[in-house]
Order: C-alpha cells, then sequence, then structure tokens
C-alpha cells in the first residue's frame, strides 16, 4: 500500500470521454442489484465459501456453466424461499470451487453439513499498500539483461489493484507484439492494446476498470510501463525517459479495491480470473495489516492455487515499520515479500540558515521562479505553547493567529497527509516550509508535493533547526532548489522507515521480508493532472511504500520469466534472493532509516540485482508437496491445511511433515530453545539445481552468527548442469548461551563458484528462545 499519512491527492479527475464504447459481458462476475438491499438484513452475513469437488462428475466440472449450477445446487438446498443467485456476489472456478456469499448463520450451519463443504470464512477487508529506478537497478537500454530478457517480452503481468487509466502513454502499445497465444483475458469498457492486454472490475456496483485512485496506474506503471520521454513532475523534477522494469511485458489489471478499501471476495475472484487468463505474474500492493493464519488468510489460499500454477506472486508487506516484527501479512513462502528502500535520486531542496549553517532537504514540488533570499523562519511551538497541535502546522487556529504571512514556517511531521499541511500553511499565507522528520522517519525521506516552497529535512538536520530557531534573535531562512540531483550517495540504497520488519508472528522460521526493492519517492504514471503541475503532456507523480516496491519486482520476475520460461516461482525467487546485494553503493551493509546496518528483519537478502539474478548458478526449488508438509508442520490439523491447499484430502500423518527451517528456502531462519537441552543442536538440509551454462565446483564460505557453531557438510561439491545436489547445516548452540543473551544473531552461507562466475548467498537468522 502507499503511505495513507502522507498521501493526498484532491486532483481534478481529466477522463477522456472516449470510454463507454465497448462493453463485453463477463460471465465471471455476477454483480447482483439486489445485494445492497439484502445487505439490509442484519442476519446476512457475507462469508467466502470453499467446496470440493471430489466426487463430482467430470463432465459437470469440465465446464463454467454446469459448474456453477454445480455449486448453486449445493446453496439450493439450504437457502430456502429466495433466489440464491441473489446472495452470490462471485464464483470461484480456479483458486477453489466455491463462492462468495451471503448466508444467515443458521444457514452456515446448514451449508457446513453439506458434502463438499472444506471451509467458510468471514469476508475481510484489506487496503491499498519510475524514471530512475530500472536505472539504479542496473538496467539500462540496449544493454545486459533489458537485452537478454527482451524487456519481458512475452510475459503477462496480472495487477490486482485500484484499476488503470488506461489512455496513459505508459500504457501504450509502441512496440509491442501481440500478447501470446495462450491469453484468455479481455477488457472491459475500454479497449484493450498490445500492452493493457487485459482489465476488468470485480466490485459490485462498479462498471469500469478506469482508475479513480491513482494507485493501480502507478503499480501498473512500475512493473510493466512502456517508455515515456520527458516524464517528469512540474516540468523538471525527476526528468527523465519513464519505463516500467518490464517495459515489454503486458499488463492485465483486475481491479479490486476503490480508494476506501478492498474486499478479499472480490480479490480471490480477480486471483481466480488472473489463472484462468492466462497470467505469468502477479503483483498485489495490498494487505488488511493484522495477523492471520494462513488458512484464514483469503490472499495466502488464493495466491496458493496461483503458485501452484506456475504464476508467480509478488505482494507488499506493511507499511508498519520500523518496529521489530510488524511485518504481519503476505508472508507465506511460496509469494515473495519486498520490502522498500530508497535510491539516490534525490529532488534536492536545501536549507541555509541565517547563521549560513546549509542542511540537505528534498521536495517534489520546486517552482522555477521561487526568490531565494532569506526571509523570516518561524516556529509555531514558540509563538504557540498552549496548542499542542502548533508544531505540527495542523492547526489552523495557531497557523492564522501566528502572521506567517511572508514567512517561511518551520513544520514538524505528524499524522496529518504532510501535502495536506504544506497546502494549510499555503492558505495561511506561508511563504515556505521546512518539514523535519520525526524520530521514527529519521533518516527515510518520503517528499510530497507541498504546493508551496518548502524542503524536507531528515529528523538530525530539523533538531539543529528547532536549536537555531530557539536561540537566534531574528531567525531566518532561504530554500535552494537544486532539482534532480543523482549523488551516487554512499548510503543508499538503505530501508525505508516504514517498510514492516520481520520476524513474521505467523512463521517465524521463514525469514521475511524476502527482499527489498526501490520504494520511496518513485515516480510513475498517474491519471490525474497534479494540482499546479501544467504544461507536461502526461501525468505522473511520486509515491512512496512498499506498494511501489512490490511491483519492481513483478518486473524483474517478468524479465526472469521471459529469459528462463522453465523456471518455478520458487526458483525464480531463489535467483533473486541469492543474488540480492547486502551492500549499499559506499559497500557497506545496506542501512536502515538510523544510518546503522539494517538486520535481516529488515533487509531480508538484500536488495534486488537484476543483472545477476538473471545468472544465479544454483537455485533452491520447492514444489507444492513441499509447502504442504511445511503446512503441517506449522502445527495445522489436517483439517486446517486442507483449507489452505488444494487437494482433496490431507493427511500429514501419512505424508510427513517438515518443521519450517527446512522448506528449501533460499534464506534460513532458525529457532532454538535455550531451555531445553534437545534443541541445542538442529540440521537442516538444502537442495540446490545448477542452472548455470557450465558444470561447477563450488566451495562453501561460511559467516558464522554468534553463539552457534555453524557445520556445512560437505565444503566443496560439484554440479553439472541441471543436476541436483543436497548438503547439511547443523546448528550446535554454543555453552553458556541462555535467555539473558542476545536473542537474535546474524550469519551467512555462501556457495562460491570455482571459476569466480556465481556467489550464491542465504542470509542467516538465528533465534534463542
Ligand atoms: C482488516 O479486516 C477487518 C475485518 O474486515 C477490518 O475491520 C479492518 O479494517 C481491516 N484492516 C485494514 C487495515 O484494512
Ligand atoms: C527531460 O528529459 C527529456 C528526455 O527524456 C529531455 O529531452 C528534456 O530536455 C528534459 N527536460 C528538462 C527540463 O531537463
Ligand atoms: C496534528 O498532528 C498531531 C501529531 O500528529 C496529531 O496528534 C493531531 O491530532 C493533529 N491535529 C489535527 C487537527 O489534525
Amino acid at each position: 500500500m502507499c503511505r495513507r499519512r502522507s498521501s493526498s491527492h484532491n486532483n481534478s479527475i481529466n477522463f477522456p470521454t472516449i470510454m463507454a464504447s465497448i462493453s463485453l459481458i463477463i460471465s465471471l462476475v455476477f454483480v447482483l442489484g439486489s445485494q445492497f438491499s439484502l445487505a439490509q438484513n442484519p442476519d446476512l452475513q457475507t462469508y467466502i465459501v470453499r467446496l470440493s469437488d471430489q466426487g463430482v462428475d467430470r463432465n459437470i466440472l469440465r465446464d463454467r456453466g454446469s459448474r456453477e449450477s454445480w455449486l448453486t445446487s449445493l446453496l439450493s438446498a439450504v437457502v430456502a424461499g429466495i433466489d440464491h443467485k441473489l446472495r452470490v456476489r462471485h464464483f470461484y472456478h480456479r483458486v477453489f470451487p466455491g463462492f462468495v456469499v451471503q448466508l444467515t448463520h443458521e444457514e452456515l450451519e446448514a451449508l457446513k453439513k453439506m458434502k463438499g463443504f472444506v471451509s467458510a470464512w468471514p469476508e475481510r477487508s484489506l487496503h491499498l499498500r519510475t524514471t530512475y529506478s530500472p536505472k539504479f537497478l542496473g538496467l539500462q537500454q540496449n544493454q545486459g539483461f533489458w537485452q537478454s530478457s527482451n524487456y519481458g517480452q512475452g510475459i503477462i503481468i496480472g495487477v490486482l489493484d485500484s484499476g488503470i487509466a488506461a489512455d496513459h502513454p505508459s500504457f501504450g502499445d509502441e512496440g509491442m507484439p501481440a500478447p501470446p497465444a495462450k491469453w484468455k483475458g479481455g477488457c472491459q469498457v475500454i479497449q484493450c492494446n498490445n500492452k493493457l492486454i487485459g482489465a476488468k472490475t470485480f466490485i459490485a456496483d462498479d462498471n469500469d476498470p478506469l482508475d479513480q485512485e491513482g494507485h493501480g496506474t502507478h503499480v501498473a506503471g512500475i512493473a510493466a510501463g512502456n517508455f515515456v520521454a520527458g516524464a517528469n513532475v512540474f516540468g523538471i523534477i525527476a526528468n527523465g525517459t519513464a519505463a516500467g522494469i518490464a517495459p515489454r511485458a503486458h499488463l492485465a489489471m483486475y481491479k479490486v479495491c476503490t480508494a476506501k478499501s478492498c474486499f478479499d471476495g472480490d480479490i480471490l475472484a480477480g486471483i481466480d480470473a488472473a489463472i484462468a487468463d492466462g497470467v505469468d505474474v502477479l503483483s498485489l500492493s495490498l494487505g488488511n495489516d493484522s495477523l492471520r493464519p494462513f488458512h484464514e488468510d483469503s490472499i495466502a489460499i488464493g495466491t496458493f492455487s496461483a503458485v501452484q500454477t506456475g504464476v508467480f506472486v509478488s505482494t507488499a508487506p506493511a507499511n508498519s515499520g520500523p518496529g521489530f516484527g510488524s511485518i504481519t501479512d503476505n508472508v507465506a513462502p511460496w509469494v515473495l515479500t519486498v520490502g522498500a528502500s530508497n535510491m539516490d535520486r534525490k529532488l534536492r531542496a536545501n536549507v541555509i540558515l541565517g547563521n549560513n549553517q546549509g542542511f540537505y532537504g528534498e521536495s517534489v514540488y520546486q517552482p522555477k521562479n521561487s526568490p531565494a533570499t532569506q526571509l523570516p523562519l518561524v516556529y509555531l511551538r514558540k509563538l504557540n505553547p498552549n496548542d499542542p497541535d502548533a508544531p505540527f502546522c495542523n492547526s489552523s487556529r495557531s497557523l492564522t493567529n501566528s502572521n506567517i504571512g511572508g514567512k517561511i514556517v518551520l513544520c514538524m511531521m505528524g499524522t496529518t497527509g504532510n501535502s495536506v499541511v504544506g497546502k494549510m500553511v499555503n492558505d495561511a499565507g506561508g511563504a515556505g516550509m521546512i518539514l523535519m522528520n520525526d524520530q521514527t522517519e529519521d533518516y527515510t525521506m518520503d517528499v510530497r508535493n507541498y504546493f508551496l516552497p518548502a524542503s524536507h529535512v531528515n529528523f538530525e538536520a530539523g533538531q539543529k533547526i528547532i536549536n537555531y530557531v530557539n536561540t537566534a534573535p531574528n531567525p531566518t531562512a532561504q530554500i535552494n532548489f537544486k532539482g534532480t540531483v543523482f549523488d551516487r550517495d554512499p548510503h543508499a540504497p538503505a530501508v525505508a522507515s516504514f517498510s514492516g520488519r520481520g520476524p513474521s508472528p505467523v512463521s517465524p522460521g521463514i525469514l521475511k521480508p524476502d527482499i527489498v526493492g526501490p520504494g520511496v519517492n518513485i515516480l510513475a504514471a498517474w491519471p490525474f493532472s497534479i494540482e499546479g503541475n501544467s504544461g507536461t503532456t502526461a501525468n505522473f507523480n511520486i509515491l512512496s511504500g512498499t506498494s511501489m516496491a512490490c511491483p519492481h519486482l513483478s518486473g524483474v520476475a517478468a524479465l526472469l520469466k521471459s529469459s528462463h520460461p522453465d523456471w518455478s516461482p520458487a526458483a525464480i525467487k531463489s535467483a533473486m534472493m541469492t543474488t540480492a546485494n547486502p551492500r549499499n553503493i559506499g559497500n557497506q551493509r545496506i542501512e536502515d532509516q538510523t544510518r546503522n546496518p539494517a538486520d535481516f528483519f529488515a533487509v531480508g537478502a538484500g536488495h534486488v540485482m537484476s543483472n545477476t539474478a538473471n545468472h544465479p548458478g544454483l537455485i533452491y526449488d520447492i514444489r507444492s508437496d513441499d509447502y504442504i508438509k511445511y503446512l503441517c508442520g506449522l502445527g495445522y490439523t489436517d483439517e486446517q491445511v486442507r483449507k489452505t491447499v488444494s487437494a482433496p484430502v490431507i493427511r500429514c500423518g501419512t505424508l510427513g511433515s517438515i518443521p519450517e527451517a527446512q522448506l528449501n528456502y533460499p534464506s534460513f531462519s532458525i529457532r532454538m530453545t535455550t531451555t531445553s537441552p534437545e534443541s541445542s543442536t538442529q540440521t537442516v538440509t538444502r537442495t540446490v539445481r545448477n542452472v548455470g551454462r557450465f558444470d561447477e565446483t563450488y566451495n562453501v564460505q561460511v559467516i558464522q552468527p554468534n553463539g552457534v557453531q555453524m557445520v556445512v557438510e560437505p565444503t566443496t561439491f560439484f554440479l553439472q548442469i541441471n543436476q541436483q545436489f543436497t548438503y547439511r547445516v547443523t546448528f550446535t548452540r554454543s555453552s553458556g548461551t541462555t535467555t539473558s543473551g542476545p536473542r537474535f544473531h546474524q550469519g551467512a552461507l555462501i556457495w562460491n563458484s570455482e571459476s569466480g562466475r556465481h556467489s550464491v548467498r542465504s542470509p542467516i537468522m538465528v533465534e534463542f528462545y
């Protein structure tokens, strides 16, 4: 999701009039007008119902219509007297057989007794969570991986979001081939082209897949926007040729969210359609932010089916960082969980104080004719000590009482959107604003459109400026705009303060997030013209959030899939993770918002390196059965596992279960109690496959976590092309480690090929509990 607190877009909606031309009837979506009168019946609740088609005549299952008749016949038996169809919003075919339906408690109980019933859970609401970023990932036109992967040609990325501004140049189809023959999707209301090959809405009472929000357009543009020259905001900021990460991939938009919210009944319908349509990659920048076991989590359930059919799924964790364990959802091992980092592109707006002290700041809005002269600087906390809102500049009373006309106002970041604050200061006559990060954001600069000359500074700079204001007799400041600067900042990429942190409470034995990608100040397509932004041919906007990081990785997945059509979703993920860079431009460990090294709960395997991911050497693959054994090992009952995955019957006892750490994951999360002697040693195995072009000898390099002795057996192996090899890792707790010592210890296991071609790195987190 993009960061709500600082996003504001009260923009004029500016759609062309060509929309209502073609109207396709989508048989999948049952949007029924009478639903809202039904919703007023207080006894009815919306449930997602999963059924099993075990034992049902194959002829019935073959065709969509007869499947739906079969599904409704089950309903008819329990819903008396009223047309059951009025209660069903969507039927599901590919995620699992089932529907989202309104039922009374009694009807639900009766349905539970029907043959074929698997599970039912209440519908839940969720919410939504780049000119320079491709280059930052090492992608350049007519070179390297972009060229060798054909810019993602032939791959279809499905985006579940708020719809799309179909007429935006980023979704023009210049240079695009026709969609592959396997494609079964289409467009509703709007006309498809060879870039945008699918666009449908799954929201009740919504008529078109158009984007009234902006988020879906932005996210789709990041993943696969076509090349657009001269993309920028306000003419100069972040100017360059905009392109998505996979500019030659096709896009399909599944509209499942409005500006307000999304419902998982619609999201499942979107995933269901995406699987049936034939997408290769799914991008989900949405979530609920609350903990839920996988068997009660529609996204975990729906994406399992998608991954099982070979679809790669990229997701955004909550923007609830930087707290420990703030990563709550989208943490299933079959999806990629992408944290957000910044880039070294700065939108420079520097502050010079009256005493000549200078500070780096940033701003999206940099008016060309802004006078760079010293102006009086005011801090409302000083003038209105009794107004608790005064320092945040979100109190109109303080603003109007303080005679800020012609002055620069110093404001603290609060919970009010920072564009909103800028507008308030502007409306109250302020000549400029210096916006200071709070301690939580620290060095993460998430800049917006402030509607007046402004400079957004980090926490440290803010503290110094406050000190100056409080001590100087006549404080003054000026703001100098420097436009877009690429400064090879040694601190970039750094994990953003808002990016959700592990460990994941749902499955602490899987290290999450998996990886980080650009998610701070990302320029991409936007449906509306931004206030004050005139004279540009196409609309772009700058947003921050894990929502923006996720589609970057969806794009990289498309490039990898185009380059390696036979790789499974797990193989693609492994290639991304084992080649990710744990170091920043300054060749130090990647930092977090505090400028201290980020731990693996913030950065995962590191920053995505798309070129290297194309040649990982080895991959860790995972089959569907392995995930089922893993779910058994999580302590789920047979019934709970069956609710999560599609299999007619699950018997963990027969299948066998594995501990989380034994899943063939490209990272390690090892948990050991300090109280039981049996758990002082743990052995796990991993299996790698040589996907390189040569037979290779690999040697192990171990970075030992503190508190344990880690032994890898063997320490070297020779592997022919396409052959597999299994190695063992034994972790033994060092004597003397107790619960009073540090709980978490980091290390790494790296397989280096003797040829020097490959270095296959897995991060390791060891927890004592
Ligand atoms: C999560 O789901 C619950 C139940 O539908 C809802 O009340 C809550 O607002 C949702 N949270 C978010 C952040 O969407
Ligand atoms: C913006 O970039 C385009 C190329 O994409 C270039 O032609 C144009 O001159 C640039 N504009 C400014 C104001 O730098
Ligand atoms: C102003 O911001 C502060 C700090 O985030 C917040 O507690 C307060 O509720 C806000 N006041 C208004 C009027 O929005």
